[in-house]
């Protein structure tokens, strides 16, 4: 039977199968760098505050920068024997410098120990997450300069509403990326905050500096509480529904990006290099990458509700259950900030077929909203003037003839106050020009807005 380091009280040896169904070193190794910068650290205060030796503390030091050497150069291998990621680090340690190497797990656990690194590893992903989102709004406050002024159908219910700039269309998501961004700013309170010195549940008898330790890893505070300490996953689910909220944005751009380069509406094209072939039909130009972040969308919210799941209905402190929490955010990291990368691209490099676009609002009723606060500015109460548009769009739609084929003669029958200028404000550009108020997507108010979004982008 194998020997393992909490071996003293055990009598038998589980099988193969449960120690290796208990055993998280397949997946825990990702936080190799961590665990070892968190037993330094460790070290590194057991040493300031006396509870080791100078000698012993330096020896120790010395064995684990050298396995982090070995870590950087690919030298080091783990094995399911020793369970998890911080016991393969001790035996490691054990093999390079001998029994001394027993002591660094003076005043503390295990429990602190998988909750430091998780902490140090959500701390360090949570800045290249926003500068991939950041990247992202770049793209498209580029894209929407160049295309305040086109023209396309905005959308209620799938069906044309009125037409907008599609420039405004591309901040819209700019403004949902810097929510993301903010909430991930937000997620890095509640990380950079060290459990470490926790120990298993309730402290330590050992006069450890928990401080002290917490300053050699960079964080800014501590946990004030040890059984939250160990039992906290907080910070690991504010990640994920970050995530999941992130990518349920990214999924409604791709979802738009999808059917604007069908053949039904031609809006855009993307670039070869984002798109695929098929096997069997030799014109296809599939929009797989776009279809595939939509389709990535679903696990990422799986990893955010198989966490949820496991931590409901934990009592405190640590349980096995919480080993579950590390691969839902590995997975969720190495989902999301691939999809923003590529999304940034994507989004570069479409080309917007702008005829098209602004051909689809000049053979619909879109306009009809602005004939309506025509007859309302002449006067005619709101409601009235809706009744009225309304009818002349039935009638239209039977006839084939739309909102600016109406002769004036016609339209003075309904009321003398319309003149020439009816036919001004009838031409979509013209309409979305008008939409001037606050927010709205007037172009004075676009070009605002992506001024706004540069100086943000800024900081
Ligand atoms: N490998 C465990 C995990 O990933 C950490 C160790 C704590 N385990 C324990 N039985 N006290 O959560």
């Amino acid at each position: 039977p194998i020997k393992r380091m909490w071996g003293g009280r055990f009598e038998e040896s589980g099988s193969d199968l449960v120690n290796k169904f208990g055993a998280s070193i397949t997946f825990d190794q990702e936080m190799a760098q961590e665990d070892i910068q968190g037993s330094l650290a460790h070290v590194k205060m057991l040493k300031a505050t006396k509870i080791l030796d100078a000698a012993d503390a330096d020896a120790i030091i010395k064995g684990l920068e050298t396995l982090d050497e070995k870590l950087k150069q690919g030298k080091l291998s783990f094995n399911i024997e020793n369970e998890d990621i911080h016991m393969n680090i001790e035996a490691l340690l054990t093999a390079e410098i001998g029994p001394v190497a027993g002591k660094l797990h003076t005043g503390r656990s295990r429990n602190d120990q998988v909750a430091t690194d998780l902490h140090l590893y959500v701390k360090e992903r949570l800045p290249q997450v926003i500068a991939a989102i950041k990247k992202l709004q770049q793209v498209l406050v580029d894209k929407a300069s160049d295309n305040v002024e086109t023209i396309m159908p905005g959308y209620t219910h799938m069906q044309h509403a009125q037409p907008i700039s599609y420039g405004h269309y591309l901040m819209a998501y700019f403004q949902m990326l810097q929510r993301d961004a903010e909430r991930f700013k937000f997620n890095m309170q509640h990380t950079d905050v060290s459990p470490l010195g926790a120990a298993a549940l309730a402290g330590t008898t050992f006069p450890i500096d928990r401080q002290l330790s917490a300053k050699y890893l960079g964080f800014s505070d501590i946990y004030h509480n040890s059984l939250d300490a160990v039992s906290d996953r907080d910070f690991v689910l504010e990640f994920l529904s970050n995530a999941s909220i992130l990518m349920m944005h990214l999924s409604r751009m791709c979802e738009e990006l999808i059917y604007w380069c069908s053949y039904e509406f031609g809006y855009i094209e993307l670039s070869d290099a984002y798109s695929t072939g098929s096997s069997i039909m030799p014109q296809k130009k599939n929009p797989d990458t776009a279809e595939l972040i939509r389709g990535k969308t679903g696990r990422v919210y799986g990893d955010l509700m198989g966490l949820l799941t496991t931590m409901k209905g934990l009592p405190l402190a640590y349980n096995k259950d919480m080993q579950e929490d590390k691969e839902g955010v590995f997975d969720a990291v190495k989902t999301i900030i691939p999809s923003l990368k590529i999304m940034a691209g994507m989004v570069e490099t479409l080309k917007v077929n702008q005829d098209k676009m602004e051909h689809a609002v000049h053979n619909d009723f879109s306009n009809a909203t602005e004939l309506a606060d025509y007859l309302a500015s002449k006067g005619i109460p709101f409601r009235q003037a809706h009744e009225i548009v309304g009818e002349l769009v039935l009638k239209g739609l039977k006839t084939g003839k739309n909102l600016s084929d109406i002769s004036l003669a016609e339209y003075q029958k309904i009321s003398p106050l319309i003149t020439e200028d009816v036919y001004h404000v009838l031409q979509p550009k013209v309409a979305v020009e008008r939409r001037n108020s606050a927010g709205g997507t007037g172009f004075a108010q676009v070009e605002a807005q992506i001024k706004a979004a540069k100086e943000l982008l800024k900081d």
